[in-house]
């Protein structure tokens, strides 16, 4: 329909305002679709609105202090909040150190957690963030997820809603159920969606988060059985040339970029990476073999608004895995300790009876 600024019957220009209003608020739905989704009962969109308005601009404002001071701790606190999540919920049950009288059987102390850092940084969140809005005022869970937004924005990735109200939990998981939960990266595509259909992911979902790995680094230990004994034939001989000098034997302890192309920025680089046959890690070089995942990575590659999109739908799908609302769990006064081993402790320090504790 021609919609030409010439003079035309009143009902004509009527008809073409309706349609252009129609074809914003569609652009508008498109650009909040993320947000639409069906969130979890307990957590919603607004939930400090009133008992901490300030809270995301003071992790904002300190998380682009943090990142400009040292990039790498973009990449270390994302994948903080999907180890959160992945095993028993997220709950803020990684940040808790074990107990010192017995065995420090946490999920902190789990293998694959041993390479992550930037607790630190969420407990002096926690700080500014309770100092401006009350001691038990926002969980050390919801900190941790707006961290994870936070270094995904301010690496040049989506802005999004993260949907709030997360409780803390009072327990971890064992290392073992730490390493049962979280997936491999030795296994091939077909063990990865098995393993993540157990949790409710589909394929696209499985590439999508896959797509975390466009910042950030990977240890010689995660990929050395693709140089050797026999080098990978689905990994180009340059890269892995490349690689060889980075890490002589399997277990060298250094590190390479997960994405050659744009290490330190969120885009969709990985996908390209993956193509041309230089994704570091078996599980993620395999979904460009793999047939039920090749034409995700393409459409990833070629178009870097879709991976956003669907990135950001599986992000806040994620962080609402398992989550403790309500008057579940507690909001930590620090976020390694649960508040009733806190008590303990200060009344020790005090001379007071632990026992009425
Ligand atoms: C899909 C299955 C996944 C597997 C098998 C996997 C595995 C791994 C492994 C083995 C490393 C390197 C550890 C090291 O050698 O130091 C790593 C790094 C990383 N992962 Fe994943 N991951 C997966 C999904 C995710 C998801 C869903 C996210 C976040 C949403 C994520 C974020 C990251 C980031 C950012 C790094 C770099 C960390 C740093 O530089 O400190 N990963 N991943």
């Amino acid at each position: 329909m021609a919609c030409k600024i010439t003079i035309v019957p009143f009902h004509t220009l009527a008809l073409c305002v309706s349609v252009l209003a129609v074809m914003v608020m569609l652009l508008h739905m498109q650009g909040v679709e993320a947000q639409q989704q069906p969130l979890v009962k307990g957590l919603s969109w607004k939930y400090y609105e009133s008992s901490c308005p300030k809270l995301e601009s003071i992790i904002r404002k300190q998380m682009e202090k943090v990142i400009k001071k040292d990039v790498g701790l973009a990449a270390a606190l994302l994948r903080v909040h999907f180890h959160d999540c992945f095993v028993q919920g997220c709950d803020g049950s990684l940040l808790l150190d074990g107990s010192s009288s017995g065995p420090v059987d946490s999920e902190k102390t789990a293998i694959p957690n041993l390479s992550l850092r930037g607790f630190d940084v969420i407990e002096d969140l926690r700080k500014r963030v309770h100092k401006q809005c009350g001691a038990g005022s926002v969980s050390c869970s919801d900190i941790t997820a707006i961290v994870a937004r936070d270094t995904i924005v301010l690496t040049g990735g989506p802005e999004y809603s993260v949907p709030l109200g997360r409780r803390d939990g009072l327990s971890f998981a064992t290392r073992n159920a730490t390493l049962a939960n979280l997936p491999s990266p030795f296994v091939p595509t077909d063990t990865l969606l098995t393993n993540l259909a157990a949790k409710n992911f589909d394929a696209t979902e499985v590439v999508a988060l896959s797509g975390a790995h466009t910042i950030g680094v990977v240890h010689c230990s995660s990929f050395g059985q693709r140089l050797y004994p026999t080098q990978d034939t689905t990994m180009d001989q340059t890269f892995a040339k490349t690689l060889k000098g980075v890490c002589p034997t399997a277990n060298t302890n250094a590190t390479t970029f997960l994405d050659l192309r744009s290490e330190n920025v969120f885009d969709n680089k990985f996908y390209v990476d993956l193509m041309n046959k230089q994704g570091v890690m078996t599980s993620d070089q395999d979904l460009y073999t793999d047939k039920r995942t090749r034409d995700i990575v393409t459409s990833f590659a070629v178009n870097q608004t879709l991976f956003f999109e669907k990135f950001v739908d599986v992000m806040v799908k994620m962080g609402q895995m398992q989550v403790l609302t309500g008057t579940q769990g507690e909001i930590r006064n620090t976020c390694s300790k649960r508040n009733s081993d806190n008590l303990v402790i200060s009344n020790v320090v005090e001379g007071h009876d632990t026992e009425s504790f």
